[in-house]
């Protein structure tokens, strides 16, 4: 069989300058705490500093869901009767790739979604799924999963994947306003398959956001970069240090920008500025962490019922598979 073109759909406003990147920076940046949402670093740039955060020695999640996934395609192939594959986040789709050699054996995949907010990176990752897959096709959707739901395929029976544990950036209530509109956006009868880091020893998570060659400080620190060039903004990226911590009560990392000097800081794109203080801190990501129960109950809470879970063997990382009850 031929390969086919891979489709791709535009969802996201692709200039970030005149769309949700400025409300966010208004909203973020305008007030105290300092944030930033994490899905401005991904920028290409960003996109690739992730990926080579990915093969870090001190970076466990990648190669323990890496795993599960190679170990466990087979199981979650049996227990599931999907058509479509959807990936949230897909990003290169590398570790999905055992996913979609186990589900292509079978015979039954039909289709295949990977979503993310980068441009440059979905459109390669589809070309060479294309290629890779000439059995099926692959629709990809340039867009944000906080937003753009209600554009995925339907009719099929769905599998949506969001791995690497994405979904320990958000709050605990931006959590369940995405499963609630994941749930909104499914057919009962859906599957949802989740990777989840779990709680482990501060150590262990301090190194794996801290590591030695400094890959995720200049990952967190390109935000910055995306502001200036996005926003025309004049953060002097050089005054800023990358601070990680764990939080051992909301149990979660906590990472951040400290400005080793006072600064005024304009972001004209965005019409503010303003000024932060010697050692004031803009926080750009959290990676929450998870214990089995909690990955039920808020599964539950959107209507989604567990039906397996796997981890790897140092029981570092979880995969969930979760289904729309009817
Ligand atoms: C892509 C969100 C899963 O939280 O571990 C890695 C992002 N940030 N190092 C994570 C990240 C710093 C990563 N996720």
């Amino acid at each position: 069989m031929a390969a086919r073109e891979p489709v791709v759909t535009v969802a996201l406003d692709p200039d970030w300058a005149s769309g949700a990147l400025v409300e966010d920076v208004r909203r973020g940046l305008g007030s105290q705490p300092r944030t930033l949402p994490p899905k401005w670093l991904y920028d290409d740039v960003g996109s690739e500093l992730f990926d080579a955060i990915t093969r870090l020695p001190e970076y466990y999640p990648t190669e323990c869901e890496r795993a599960i996934l190679r170990d466990h395609a087979d199981d979650i192939v049996a227990a599931c009767d999907a058509t479509t594959v959807v990936e949230l986040g897909s990003g290169t789709s590398d570790k999905t790739r055992t996913l979609l050699d186990a589900f292509t054996a079978t015979g039954r995949l039909r289709r295949f979604v990977p979503v993310d907010v980068s441009d440059a990176t979905l459109r390669q990752a589809a070309a060479e799924l294309s290629a890779r897959y000439p059995s099926i096709t692959v629709e990809a959707l340039v867009g944000d999963f906080t937003l753009h739901l209600g554009h995925l395929p339907r009719g099929d029976r769905r599998l949506v994947a969001f791995l690497g544990g994405t979904i320990g950036n958000f709050y605990l209530e931006e959590r369940a306003a995405f499963l609630g509109a994941l749930a909104d956006s499914l057919e009962p009868g859906d599957w949802f398959l989740l990777g989840t880091d779990l709680v482990k020893s501060s150590d262990r998570l301090i190194a794996a956001y801290d590591d030695s060659r400094g890959v995720t400080a200049a990952f967190v620190t390109n935000c910055l970069h995306v502001l200036n060039r996005e926003l025309d903004a004049d953060f002097d990226v050089e005054a800023f240090s990358y601070v990680p911590f764990w939080d051992p009560r909301m149990e979660r990392m906590d990472l951040r920008l400290r400005a080793d000097m006072p600064q005024r800081v304009r972001v004209p794109g965005a019409g503010i500025e303003f000024d932060l203080a010697h050692g004031e801190e803009i926080r750009v990501e959290i990676s929450t962490k998870f214990r089995p129960e909690r990955i039920r109950d808020e599964l539950a809470a959107a209507g989604f019922s567990v039906e397996r879970t796997w981890t790897d063997e140092g029981g570092d990382f979880a995969v969930t598979l979760a289904r729309l009850a009817g």
